[in-house]
């Protein structure tokens, strides 16, 4: 039996601001039990949900040195699907109303904090994992405490690590005195081919230094990280590790986003119902956001954290025009106030049009997915995307801009061959973005037949997580040898 070890920050159905929580929630289930004991540490967050807490079993405690002090880490537990998930519990350090704060120096001390807790707990819990699998910048720390002070007793000596990035964008840094004085890290390792990065220190850059493999989450974004316009400055890096650098496109839980079964939804459908049952969501969602009720009103979704990774600049600046034709414009997401505000503001001016939905919910965000036409994603860059792979499960047709794991995902539309299960437009600019719009729109209207065709490639294109798992099964045999 081969041992996995995940660590991230966040995890279905423990805790979730983005898609990184949906892919360590339904990875490691994915992952083949009879070959693999996958396990993943998070951290014990106190915004959690009181019936999650509820579920967590007290392991042990202990206490650890950190930043001069002696702190708490206690080890507590749950069971999902079949998976052992381990929370390192200090109210200190994981205390607050949201998991990640705005404050970085604070964010870099609790996840070194997080980080060296998490190898900290393998003896007390008697998991010695043959591979640690590190999900982005909160657990860059990870492979360089490996690599110092774990690896002198024989317990941690041979432990593989592997860095995913799903955002590049997020690297924890600050100046090196300060990170010095946090992680306790020896000289050593602020240097400009270690941690050091333009005279500050990155954690990220500190495991994809001391990493034994890197991943990113598609095959086109792998490329992108290394150029200038998407590297983030780590492009020389990651060349320089091209080879221990792969794209594996992430999946998704063909279980919990099912339009046969989905529990959030009042009709169910499948490819071979949608033509019939998929406007019955559409017809519910009209009346409960007080939209027009129009079976036959093409209808655009968005589900998004409001950052200006996903391209809202283009859709902000195109609203008056997009909203000046035959449409409905369903939006539901948090994040930048000014996003939310832009949002707001054309709800109250196209009142019947759009609507404006400025919070998180599980269960409105599949009745969006079930109810939509289209599902619009106009990412600035996008290292995989989780949403447009839940809009074509759902027969809800994507239009995205051709970056990172959108371009891998969605097959343009093809007009003359009748293929394709989406519309993209190549570059980051406004109009491109309307014109691909009233393309689809058009077709909609105009060519009803060749849409269902759309609608029913999409709800088959297979983006079940069996091909990439498999995919990261065999890099775990390879590192382990
Ligand atoms: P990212 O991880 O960059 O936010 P992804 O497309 O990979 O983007 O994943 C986003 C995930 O978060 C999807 O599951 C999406 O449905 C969900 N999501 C985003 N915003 C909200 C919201 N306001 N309410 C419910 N779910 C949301
Ligand atoms: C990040 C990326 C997103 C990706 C997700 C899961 O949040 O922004 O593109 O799908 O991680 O890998």
């Amino acid at each position: 039996m081969k041992r996995i070890l995940f660590a991230a920050s966040e995890g279905v159905p423990f805790i979730k601001t983005g898609g990184l929580a949906d892919v360590v929630g339904s990875l490691p289930k994915e992952l083949d039990s009879r070959y693999f004991d996958v396990r993943v540490v998070l951290p014990k967050y106190m915004c959690m949900k009181q019936e999650i807490k509820d579920r967590l079993e007290y392991v042990a405690h202990f206490y650890m040195d950190f930043h001069f002090k002696e702190e708490y880490v206690g080890v507590l537990k749950a069971v999902e699907d079949g998976i052992t998930f381990y929370f390192v519990d200090n109210e200190y350090f994981f205390g607050g109303d949201r998991p990640y704060g705005n404050d970085t120096v604070w964010e870099i001390t609790k996840f070194a904090f997080f980080s060296k807790a998490l190898l900290s707990i393998l003896p007390v819990i008697d998991f010695r994992p043959d591979v640690i699998h590190c999900h982005d910048w909160q657990t860059g720390l990870v492979p360089v405490y490996l690599h110092e002070r774990f690896a002198g007793g024989s317990f941690f000596r041979g432990i593989k690590s592997i860095m995913t990035i799903h955002n590049l964008k997020f690297q924890g840094v600050w100046d090196v005195k300060t990170v010095k004085e946090i992680t306790g890290l020896p000289d050593y390792y602020f240097t400009p081919d270690k941690l050091e990065y333009f005279k500050d220190v990155n954690l990220l850059k500190g495991g994809l230094v001391f990493a034994d493999a890197i991943t990113t989450v598609s095959k086109t974004y792998a490329e992108e990280i290394k150029t200038d316009y998407y590297g983030e400055k780590l492009n020389g890096l990651l060349n320089a590790r091209t080879n221990d650098l792969r794209g594996i496109v992430n999946g998704i839980d063909y279980d919990e986003y099912n339009p046969k079964t989905d529990k959030f939804l009042a009709h169910h459908y499948d490819v071979t119902t949608f033509r019939r049952e998929k406007i019955k969501n559409k017809r519910k969602l009209q009346a409960d956001l007080g939209l027009e009720q129009d079976d036959k009103k093409f209808m655009i979704g968005l589900v998004s954290r409001l950052t200006d990774q996903k391209g809202l600049d283009l859709v902000s600046y195109m609203m008056d025009e997009i909203c000046s034709d035959n449409l409905q414009f369903v939006v539901l997401g948090t994040g930048e106030e000014r996003y939310e505000n832009m949002f707001r503001h054309f709800d109250w001016k196209y009142k019947d049009k759009v609507s404006a939905n400025i919070y998180y919910s599980e269960d409105i965000s599949h009745k969006i997915y079930a109810s939509c036409d289209a599902f619009l994603m106009p990412s600035l860059f996008e290292p995989c995307g989780l949403s447009q792979l839940i809009a074509l499960r759902y027969g809800t047709v994507p239009i995205v801009r051709e970056t990172g794991g959108l371009k891998d995902t969605v097959e343009p539309y093809n007009e003359y061959e009748n293929k394709g299960t989406g519309f993209s437009f190549a570059n980051y600019n406004a109009h491109e973005m309307l014109a691909t719009i009233r393309y689809a729109e058009r077709i909609f209207y105009t060519k009803k037949r060749d849409w269902n065709k759309i609608v029913e490639r999409a709800m088959q294109a297979d983006f079940s997580w069996k091909v990439s798992a498999n995919k990261y099964q065999e890099m775990y045999d390879w590192l382990i040898g």
